[in-house]
């Protein structure tokens, strides 16, 4: 058995008879793995006696989850009322053009997921995103650039220089 089966199996196995299991072993799976597994699909449908097409409704409907694993950064920009008067449309704009991406996706390089939210909490100072574990407010599309900047050049691990001393 593959990790990713056993991951699942675990996590049916802790709430198929909970009501309303779906939820729970979607964020069981997706907390440890960070994604859904196309193949973890049509076992959690199995046991809770649903269709495929039942899981993959509400794996959208919840924008969180993922059916593909993030990329290494993970940028959540908020879309709700209090971000949208404060130009939260102009910066997602901005943010999808300068990536090539739409939301729901991975850069090419694998270096960043853009994501939609609704609320970080953040509302006083929006437009707020979140990236990786950050909440940043106030972000026009200038400053913007600069934290994609950051993170394509700071190295993501430092690697020891050579061993001579
Ligand atoms: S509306 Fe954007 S953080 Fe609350």
């Amino acid at each position: 058995m593959t990790d990713l089966e056993a991951i699942t199996r675990r996590a049916i196995d802790d709430w198929v008879d909970e009501p309303g299991a779906l939820l729970p072993i979607l964020h069981a799976i997706q907390d440890q793995l960070g994604y859904i597994p196309p193949s973890s699909v049509p076992r959690i449908a199995r046991a809770l006696n649903m269709t495929r097409a039942d899981v993959h409704g509400v794996m959208s409907f919840y924008h969180e989850f993922r059916s593909e694993p993030a990329g290494r950064h993970v940028l959540q920009i908020c879309g709700a009322e209090a971000c949208q008067a404060r130009g939260c449309r102009e910066l997602e704009a901005h943010t999808q053009q300068r990536l090539g991406v739409g939301y729901h996706q991975t850069t090419l390089d694998g270096d960043i997921t853009l994501e939609q939210v609704y609320c970080l909490g953040n509302c006083a100072t929006g437009p707020s995103v979140r990236l990786d574990d950050r909440i940043i407010g106030r972000v026009t599309p200038q400053r913007m650039d600069r934290l994609l900047d950051d993170i394509a050049t700071v190295p993501l691990t430092i690697q020891p220089a050579g061993g001579e001393g």
